[in-house]
C-alpha cells in the first residue's frame, strides 16, 4: 500500500476515488488532521486496506472490495491470461477474509462472481471495472433515495443522537445515518446532532463530527457513556444509527455501544432509527445470534490515538460489533421505504417488494 497526497479539495463523498488507473482509499486512520489518500493496484493491497481500517463501514467495504475485484482480474489477466480465473478466486477468497461482519463485503463480492461467471472473450478489466463504478454510483442514489425516507419520519425540530460514523466516508457517499441527518437537517427537523465519540477507533469524534462541520450542521460530541443522560435531559427525538448487517428477523449488527444505545432509547421513550441499504439485510442469517461478531486486537482498548492508557498488565475485550435485538428498533429505513417495528415477516416482504 502507497499513502499518496492527491492535489485536490476533499469531502467526505471522496472516500474513494478510481484515478489514474488505481483505486484510491482515503485514509481514515490520518483524520481529520491528514488529508491522505492510499493507492490500491491489486487485490492484496485493497484487503490489507481493508483489514487495516483505512476504508471502513460497510458499504464502503463492499464497494472497495468491488474495486479490488477488477484490480485482481488486470494484474492476474495480464500475467497469466490462461489461469487468470483461478488466480483472481483466490484473490476474491483473500478479500473476502478482510473483515467478518458487514454483509455488504460478501454481496459485492457475489456480484462480482456472478458478473465474472457471465463474461465471454476479450479483456476481462473494462467490464469489472464498470460493475464496481455502477455499485458506487447506485450507493450513492440509494442513500439520497434512504435520506428522503428516513427524514420524513421525523415530526421535529429535533435534536439527535448518532453513534460511530455512517456518513459519505461510510458509504459511496452521502451517507445512511448522516444521509439522512443531512436531509433532515437540510428540512429544517434536525437543528443539532449529538454523535458518540465512539471508543477505540474514534469514528464519532475523528470522522462523523469531521463531516458534520464540514456540512455546517452544529454537532455536539459525546463521551459514549454520556448519551443515556442526554436522552435524560430531554429534546433527543431520534437515535439514528448504520448497520453492519441485518439479520432475516430484523436483528442489526452495528458499532459496539449501538445496543446500548438503544436501551437507554426506549427506556427514555426516544425513537430508534437504522438506515441501511437492502445489500445490508442478509435474508441467509436467520437472527442476530448467527451474525459473525469481529474481535480485534486488546492494544486497541489499551491505548488511545497510538499512546498507552491502561495500567500496564491489564487485559482487554474489545468485540467492534453488537447485536441491538429488532423488538428495541422503530424503524428500519432502506432506499426501498420504512420497515416500521421490524420482524422477520416485515423484512421478508420488503425485500420481496
Ligand atoms: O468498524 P467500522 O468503522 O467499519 O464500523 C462501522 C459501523 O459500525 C457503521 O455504523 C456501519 O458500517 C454503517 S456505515 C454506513
Amino acid at each position: 500500500m502507497q499513502s499518496v497526497q492527491l492535489d485536490i479539495s476533499i469531502t467526505a463523498d471522496d472516500a474513494i476515488l478510481w484515478r489514474d488507473n488505481a483505486l484510491h482509499l482515503l485514509d481514515q486512520r490520518l483524520l481529520p488532521n491528514e488529508e491522505r489518500f492510499i493507492r490500491c493496484l491489486d487485490a492484496v493491497d485493497t484487503a490489507e486496506a481493508i483489514r487495516a481500517m483505512v476504508v471502513r463501514g460497510a458499504p464502503a467495504i463492499g464497494i472497495t472490495a468491488a474495486y479490488g475485484v477488477a484490480l485482481a482480474v488486470r494484474q492476474r489477466h495480464a500475467l497469466a491470461p490462461e489461469h487468470w480465473r483461478e488466480r483472481v478466486e483466490r484473490d476474491m477468497a483473500l478479500l473476502a477474509g478482510s473483515r467478518p461482519t458487514a454483509v455488504n463485503l460478501f454481496w459485492a463480492l457475489e456480484r462480482c462472481r456472478r458478473a465474472l461467471d457471465r463474461l465471454e472473450g476479450g479483456d476481462p478489466f473494462p467490464p469489472m471495472l464498470t460493475l464496481a463504478q455502477q455499485l458506487h454510483k447506485d450507493d450513492r442514489t440509494m442513500n439520497r433515495r434512504m435520506g428522503e425516507f428516513g427524514a420524513a419520519l421525523i415530526e421535529g425540530p429535533t435534536a439527535v443522537i448518532t453513534h460511530c460514523n455512517a456518513g459519505g466516508l461510510a458509504t459511496g457517499g452521502h451517507g445512511t445515518a448522516l444521509g439522512v441527518i443531512r436531509t433532515g437537517h437540510a428540512q429544517g427537523r434536525i437543528t443539532q446532532v449529538f454523535a458518540d465519540e465512539t471508543r477505540p477507533w474514534l469514528q464519532g469524534a475523528r470522522l462523523t463530527a469531521w463531516e458534520l462541520v464540514q456540512e455546517d450542521i452544529p454537532v455536539q460530541l459525546m463521551a459514549d457513556g454520556a448519551a443515556c443522560a442526554r436522552m435524560g435531559e430531554g429534546g433527543i427525538g431520534w437515535v439514528i444509527v448504520g448497520s453492519d448487517r441485518i439479520a432475516a428477523n430484523g436483528d442489526v449488527a452495528n458499532k459496539i455501544g449501538t445496543f446500548a444505545l438503544a436501551a437507554a432509547a426506549r427506556y427514555h421513550g426516544v425513537k430508534f432509527m437504522v438506515a441501511a441499504p437492502t445489500s445490508t439485510i442478509d435474508p441467509d442469517t436467520a437472527d442476530g445470534a448467527d451474525i459473525p461478531i469481529e474481535t480485534r486486537a486488546e492494544e486497541e482498548i489499551l491505548s488511545c490515538a497510538g499512546r498507552p492508557v491502561a495500567a500496564a498488565g491489564a487485559g482487554a475485550w474489545n468485540p467492534v460489533f453488537d447485536v441491538t435485538p429488532a423488538e428495541l428498533i422503530d424503524a428500519i429505513v432502506t432506499e426501498k421505504g420504512v420497515i416500521p417495528n421490524p420482524d422477520a415477516e416485515k423484512i421478508a416482504a420488503h425485500l420481496a417488494d
